[in-house]
Order: C-alpha cells, then structure tokens, then sequence
C-alpha cells in the first residue's frame, strides 16, 4: 500500500469510527441505520447519459439537443431528469496550479472571456430548463477511454501530467470545481485508473501515462485491495458532502462490481455498478441483471444497485425486437436499477417514447417503499420477481422468460404472499387489461418475454409484513462474509469486444454468501431441523442486520442454524434489539435444533436489530436463519 492510501485508509476508518458505524464490535447493536445518508436519492435516479448514445464523440450541441429531447418528449416530466455526461469532455489537467479545462472546441459555451474555461454556462442552461446536469470522472489519474482505448475520440491533450484527468491526488480540489463551481449536481466515478495503469499497460510502457500500482485486479478478487479502493472513494464522498453540505448531489459508483463494492458502496455512493458494461444484447443484459437480481438487500433509499443504463432503443432492444426491449424495460423497473437511457434521443420515435415513457412501469420502479424486487420462483429458464409497493397492499410481479423459446410457467398466490382462495386482480402494465384469479394461474410467454403485473388480493399475512417484503427497509450492516468470493451465478455471455478470444469471462464480482430474502445466502430454501420456510431472511453467522421500523409493534421469527450450514459444529445465538436495547435473545441453539421462537416489543422503536453471533475466525462462517421474520402492527 502507499504511503497516500495508508493516509487515506486511516482516514476513512477515522471517519467511520466517528460516524458510529463501526465500533470495536462490529456485532455491537448501535439503534442506528447505516446506509449512506450523504447526497440525495430517496429515489433511483432517472434521465439520460451520452455514453451509451455517442460513446466519447460528446458535444454540447448532442448534450443540449437530448436535454431539449428529454422535455420536449415528456420524458422529463415522467421523471427523466439527470443530463449526464460521460467520458470525453476534457481537454487537460492545466498546470501548475491542476485546474481541469474542457475540451472548448467541442463545448463552446464552456469559453470563457478570461481564455479559461467554465461548465457553468451549460449546468445553468439545464437547470433554467428544469433539468440537473451531471459529469464524470475517474477515481485513479486516468480514464477508462485512457486505460483501454488508443482510437477514442476527445482523448485529453498535453503532458504526462496534463493528461491525468482523473481524481487521484486532486478530489477536494476536482469535486469542489466540478461541483462547487460548475455546479453538476450527479458525478459517475469510474475506476479504471485503479484497475488497468500498471506496469504492463502498453501506454505505461511507451512512456503515455504514469504507472499506477492497480488496486483493483478485476480478475483475481483475492489480490485487489479492497480497504485502499474503499478509501479513494470514501474520500471523493467527504469531498461531495463539504462542497454541498445541503446533500443537493448524487455521487455514482463506477467499480463494476469489483472491489467487493457490494460490502460498502451503501455506505459510501447512492448508486452502485453491480457488474462490467452493458452492450445492447441480450446476454449482456443477463449478465447485467444478474449481478443485481440477488442483491435484494443491499439496495435501499439512498445507495442503489446499478446494473448500468438502459439500452433501451439499441440492438436487441431496438423497436425491432419489442419484446426484448419491454424486458430490458419491466426488469430495471423491477431491480430498482437507476432509469438511464443511453439512446440518442433525437431519433426517438413514439414506439420507444411507449417503452421508456411507460407510467406504470415508472411509477413502480419510483415506488416510495423503494423495495427491490425479490425472487418467488428462481431457474435458468423463468424468474419470477415480486416487488412489494407502498405499504404492502399492492405488489407488482414479473414474470421473465430467459430463453429463445417459448415456455409456460404457472404464477402462484403462494409467491405473492396472498391467500390462494380469494380473488387476486392482476393489472398488465403494458396493455392496462386487468384479469382475475384465484389460487395460480397459468401463462405463455414468447422467447425472451418479461409478463409485467400489479397484484392485488388478500395477503397472507394481513397482521403486518415480512421482512422479506420490506428489503428498502432491511440492511445487513455486517453481513458475516468474511472472505469475499465471487456470485456464482452470474450469466457469462460472449463478450462483444473480445468474441471467444482468451479464456472466457470470469466476473469476480464478491457477495456469494451475502444476506437474502427467502433464501439461504448460498440461494438455497431456508430450512430449520427439518422445517422449511417459505418466508424469511438468510444470512451467515456473526452478522447485524438493521430494520427500520415502520410504526409495526411487535417483531417475532423462527430461528436457527439453517440445514444448509457447511460449518456447523458450533451452535449460534439469535438476539435482538429495539433501539440499541437488547429485547430478546435465544439460547445457543445447535445445528439441527428446532427452530426457535423469538419474539419482541418494538412499539415506538426506530431501528431493530438483528444479530446472530457463532463461533468467530470461521473462514465460511455458518448460515442462520430468520424463519417468518416479520414486524406486526
Ligand atoms: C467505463 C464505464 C462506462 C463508461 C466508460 C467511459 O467502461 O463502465 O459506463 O463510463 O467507462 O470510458
């Protein structure tokens, strides 16, 4: 480690131990909720973004004419708001005193009569139009289009050190002129200058860019320091919150899924990449939505899961292939992915307006409870998704069809939590045509098909909810992963850019074993001495998980090691706490044990606590399991 990330590493743990999120004890109830509170996106963010649409060929007049596109479409109205630009807009770091100056000759309202240079012009051009403006930039010296691609338009000009646009050494100074003074109010933070400037980069090499020892090796997660990339981007979030204390920002993660980000970015970032780049076909969009089907969790008001924009428009989504765009669709609404269209938005046509403007689909993905959806029903084949929307009365679900055939699949009462003998109206949110059902019902779906619904019937549990129909409220704080490994279970397309040379894809995205709904961490049933839970939430021994309390009274769950636990020689302890104050605790309870029943008062309580503590030093710690954990009024 260096001697300016040791400084920074110690920084960022400083600032955590102030904070109160990490005491001594990580277990340690503090009757506080952890997830980022910094910046602003109570919502996931929606609106557009250049990359996609002109990769670095950005310009003002394609910037301004999408912003015009945007309003004049009535996609802003519907809440398309952010004008974002992507790499391509520098022209130099100027020296000596590091002030970054914009490419003029592609942006020339940016001159200034000084012969400096200004975004100012154009952030209040957006603004004066009711829209908010954001830019992009690089956690290491230098950029993705630096780092991978010698034929980029608008690559920055100059000197060595003129050319290291990115933040590393310059965040306060960057973050103060980007967003002080240039006023952007969204910055996407990328991460290939920790990932791809080492020694061996040809650029490097040829004397182009300065070596930059990677932090991030994108193949081998067990050799990318993970404290040191956590500690850049702790820093470009110190930078954001001094430079707009009022919180008017939203600061994107760019790291891929990399770095174990998953474990820290809700802390840290209010959006989140959950994988690689997405290209406008359809096993990359499988690929995409993989990385972030399974982080139900670990997406909450304020930090989201981002498994890129939407391609929307483009490719294998292209009006073309409407059925393949209405998925790429139906499914980002339902992940409570950010809605960020990379189409070049002068060519919109009413067929895609259809498709990017859908009001149901939007109005679900902008759902106040901001609950990502969760998996009833999970195989290759078909999905099954369910999203719980505003207080729980309503939910919506997807049905996906993965494959290029068609195939049928039966949608039960059961995977919504509703009861199978009364009436459940099911709304189709493309054609609005609602249907009534009882108990399942059968549907055929085309290849690649996402069927879109809101559900609406008696609930099962009328008493209060699940908390595994409430993850926007649920937060495994310390979710017991102690090594991070990489999620299995990630769809590994063909990479477009690199066709079958190499080995293959091998996406080192840790959080295998992170917290679950209605599944084990390893995606297993939960299953206790036998018993299995059809509800519930999964998760790895020594782990703190924090709920925010709606106004319910009373919290109860069957407990216990769950049957699938691979270390199980050490029986664990369930306790639970209201408000930082110990409520309930189980015995030590063996593997094998009955499930326990723990029950608790949190009348008036903000924030219940979840511990299970097990024998610690476990490099794959047991799996515990909250069986029917649910709050009841
Ligand atoms: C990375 C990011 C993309 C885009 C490009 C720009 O690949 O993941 O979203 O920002 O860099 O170079």
């Amino acid at each position: 480690m260096s001697k300016r990330i040791a400084t920074l590493a110690a920084m960022a743990s400083a600032f955590l131990a102030q904070t109160a999120l990490a005491g001594s004890d990580p277990l340690a109830a503090t009757g506080q909720w952890s997830v980022n509170a910094r910046g602003s996106a109570p919502l996931p963010p929606m609106g557009w973004n250049s990359w996609n649409a002109f990769n670095s060929d950005v310009d003002e007049e394609k910037v301004m004419a999408s912003a015009q596109a945007l309003v004049d479409s009535g996609l802003a109205a519907k809440g398309y708001r952010y004008v974002d630009i992507d790499d391509g807009w520098w022209l130099q770091r100027r020296m000596p005193d590091g002030r970054l100056l914009i490419r003029t000759a592609n942006f020339p309202s940016a001159l200034t009569p000084d012969g400096g240079t200004s975004f100012r012009p154009l952030t209040d051009r957006l603004h004066a139009m009711g829209l908010k403006a954001g830019i992009y930039s690089d956690i290491g010296r230098n950029t993705c289009g630096q780092a991978f691609t010698s034929t980029f338009a608008n690559q920055p000009q100059g000197t060595v050190a003129e050319r290291e646009v990115g933040l590393y050494g310059h965040a306060g100074q960057d973050i103060a002129l980007l967003m002080g003074d240039w006023n952007f109010d969204l910055i996407k933070v990328d991460g290939c200058g920790i990932r791809a400037m080492g020694p061996d980069n040809p650029t490097v090499k040829s004397g182009q860019y300065r070596a930059l020892a990677p932090l991030v090796d994108f193949d081998t997660l067990p050799r990318t320091d993970i404290a040191a990339s956590r500690a850049l981007y702790q820093e470009v979030a110190q930078a954001l919150a001094k430079t707009r204390p009022d919180n008017s920002y939203v600061f994107s993660i760019c790291l891929w899924g990399a770095a174990d980000v998953r474990s820290w970015a809700k802390q840290v970032g209010n959006m989140s990449r959950t994988s690689e780049d997405i290209s406008p076909n359809w096993e990359r969009m499988l690929h995409n939505f993989d990385s972030s089907v399974r982080r139900e969790l670990y997406a909450h008001p304020g930090s989201w899961n981002d498994p890129d924009m939407l391609y929307v428009g483009t490719g294998a989504f292209d009006m073309g292939h409407p059925v393949e765009a209405r998925s790429h669709m139906a499914l980002w609404a339902m992940l409570n992915a950010p809605l960020i269209i990379g189409y070049d938005l002068r060519k919109m046509t009413p067929a895609l307006l259809d498709v990017l403007g859908n009001p149901r689909l939007i109005a679900l993905n902008q759902d106040a409870a901001g609950n990502q959806a969760v998996l009833a029903y999970d195989s290759d084949t078909v999905q099954i998704l369910v999203k719980t929307l505003g207080d729980g009365e309503e939910k919506a679900v997807a049905i996906f069809n993965r494959t290029n055939a068609p195939v049928d699949a039966v949608l039960t009462a059961a995977q919504l939590k509703m009861l199978g003998d009364a009436d459940i109206t099911l709304t189709d949110l493309w054609s609005g045509i609602t249907t009534h059902v009882k108990g399942e019902q059968k549907l055929q779906l085309s290849p690649h098909e996402t069927l879109i619904y809101r559900a609406k019937g008696a609930r099962a549990h009328p008493e209060g909810l699940y908390l595994s129909e409430q993850p926007g409220h649920v937060n495994p704080a310390v979710d017991g992963v102690v090594e991070p490994e990489a999620d299995p279970l990630i769809h590994r397309g063909t990479i477009p850019w690199s066709s079958t040379r190499g080995g293959g894809q091998h996406p080192q995205y840790g959080g295998w074993g992170g917290a679950r709904a209605d599944a084990t961490p390893y995606g297993q049933g939960l299953k206790v001495g036998g018993k299995p839970f059809a509800t519930g939430i999964g998760v790895l021994a020594n782990s703190r998980i924090e709920v925010r309390n709606a106004g319910f009274r009373r919290f109860s769950a069957l407990v216990g090691m769950d049957d699938s636990a691979r270390t199980r020689d050490t029986p664990m302890t369930f306790a639970v706490y209201g408000d930082g104050r110990l409520l309930a605790r189980s015995k030590p309870l063996p593997f094998g044990a009955a499930p326990f029943r723990l029950e608790a008062n949190i009348s008036g309580m903000k924030i219940v606590e979840l511990v299970v503590s097990g024998r610690k030093g476990e490099r794959y710690p047991a799996v515990a399991t909250w069986g029917e954990a649910v709050m009841d009024k």
